[in-house]
């Protein structure tokens, strides 16, 4: 059977194998479950549940133009993490527990981060507000933290000491932003939920004052176009059948609850938007785990047979 950080029904956190789970600890989320895909079995795993901060420019702005505020949740948005076993499930994740230290890919994104003091920094779906938590540790005057779900804002806000961070409820499928606000934007693993990603990126764009960052993380296309993502063994090789890479637009898949929607986009769909916004893109990441991670958790190997996560840094020029 093999291992890794995640066995696909289609999310990074996705069916943890037999090891490292979400990425890279043990968090044995359910059985395994055979699924015919054509000519081969593809293993997916399912669980028993199956059955305040203000930014610079924006203080001269009313409260509703700065923090979208629940009527502005479009119909579209799914919020999944608010739905009890889900955010269970996903409560219990190495990632949900032990925060960046348990993001394999962390190391990665945090080489690609500008120096964070003093700046006014936009969380895009935070989550459990690990990332706004560590920008104020850096130094950050303000970190405006936005996410969907009530749920990931509780224990965001009840984590949260730091004066510098504000959270606030936001889809970011119909987000607005003050221009100029900010002067670093960030995302990590949020962007493949969102359906018109061209729309946010030239809301980020519109919200960073020129010089500015803007570094974000979601799941790698080949890793969710697949209609059945998960790995098969095929003439004794472990691959990770892609279909339909080039039909963009919804993903269902279950994982933590059934019918979790996100959204495929290709790689250039990806990088073209930011293009078209007028981002200047600076690096983009293919991630895969370093020798020392493949050193300490072998059964990662496999890992290098397709990537899991994409990650990009891109300047507001
Ligand atoms: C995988 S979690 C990542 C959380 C955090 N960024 C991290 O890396 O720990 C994805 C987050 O995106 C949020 N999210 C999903 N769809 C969203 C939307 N339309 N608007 C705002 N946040 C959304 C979820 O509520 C969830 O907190």
């Amino acid at each position: 059977m093999r291992t890794g950080l995640g066995e696909a029904s289609g999310d990074f956190e996705a069916e943890a194998a037999s090891g490292a789970g979400d990425e890279g600890h043990a968090a044995p989320l359910g059985k395994p479950v055979q699924y015919r895909h054509r000519r081969f079995l593809s293993w997916r795993y399912r669980t028993e549940a199956e059955p305040s901060c203000q930014p610079r420019r924006a203080l001269l702005l009313p409260e509703k133009a700065l923090c979208p505020r629940t009527e502005r949740i479009s119909a579209m948005a799914q919020n999944i993490y608010d739905q009890p076993a889900f955010f269970e499930g996903y409560s219990s994740l190495p990632r949900s527990v032990h925060g960046l230290a348990g993001a394999a890919e962390w190391e990665s994104v945090r080489a690609l981060l500008p120096d964070l003091a003093g700046r006014h920094v936009v969380d895009l779906g935070c989550g459990f507000g690990w990332f706004a938590r560590h920008a104020a540790a850096e130094g950050a005057e303000s970190v405006l933290a936005l996410d969907l779900s009530e749920n990931m804002l509780a224990r965001a806000r009840a984590e949260t000491q730091s004066l510098a961070v504000r959270y606030e409820i936001a889809d970011l499928d119909t987000l607005e932003l003050p221009a100029a606000g900010f002067d670093f934007a960030y995302s990590s693993l949020a962007f493949h939920y969102i359906a018109d990603f061209d729309r946010l990126v030239r809301i980020v764009h519109a919200a960073l004052v020129p010089g500015s960052s803007f570094v974000f993380t979601i799941e790698h296309p080949l890793y969710m176009a697949p209609s059945r993502p998960g790995w098969a063994e095929v003439d004794g090789r472990t691959v990770w059948p892609v279909d339909g890479y080039l039909v963009e637009g919804p993903r269902t898949t279950d994982w933590l609850a059934k019918g979790v929607v996100k959204y495929h986009r290709t790689l250039g769909t990806t990088l073209n938007a930011l293009i078209a916004a007028g981002f200047v893109i600076r690096h983009v990441e293919e991630w895969k785990p370093s020798e020392a991670q493949l050193a300490a958790h072998p059964e990662w190997q496999v890992e290098l047979n397709r990537p899991m996560f994409l990650l990009i840094a891109c300047e507001r020029p």
